[in-house]
């Protein structure tokens, strides 16, 4: 059967490609799905690809994933850095998690240095544009993987 991986995107993220380009890029959020999604075709897996803007939504959508996905990756955008409520969504459920930037937050503001998901996943990507998606999503593939 194939599996699927969620991608779950977190609060401002749909506004990518407007938002702050020298720092995020110029790819909308669409473009980095499409890219996500021709990535698990060709890799032969399926990409639930979501973004939200409040909180208890990506909660929801954790807890659908452990459900019924083989992983997800997630860029929580600004919650990262603020949700409890996100940190346990992940340690309660047992599919692997990866932790996703686009930028990279430990070269950025203070602020950004800390992640409360962090010690809740299995791995933390960051800093290589819409690229991290794509790597965010080799590194569910061989944790995944049982034939190796
Ligand atoms: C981000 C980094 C976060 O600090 C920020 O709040 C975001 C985007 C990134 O992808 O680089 O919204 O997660």
């Amino acid at each position: 059967m194939t599996q699927t991986f969620f991608v779950l995107n977190g609060p401002n993220l749909n506004a990518l490609g407007k938002r702050e380009p020298g720092i995020y890029g110029g790819q909308t959020l669409a473009d980095i799905g499409e890219m996500c999604r021709k990535e698990g075709e060709a890799l032969g897996f399926a990409v639930d690809f979501r973004q939200s803007n409040h909180e208890g939504t990506l909660v929801d959508w954790l807890h659908e994933a452990g459900d019924t996905a083989a992983g997800v990756a997630i860029n929580a955008g600004a919650y990262t850095h603020t949700s409890i409520a996100l940190h346990d969504a992940i340690r309660a459920i047992s599919v692997p998690v990866v932790e996703l930037h686009l930028s990279n937050v430990h070269a950025r503001e203070e602020f950004r240095h800390k992640s409360m998901i962090a010690p809740a996943v299995k791995g933390v990507i960051c800093g290589f544009g819409a690229q991290s998606y794509i790597l965010a999503l080799h590194a569910l593939r061989s944790l995944t993987q049982t034939t190796r």
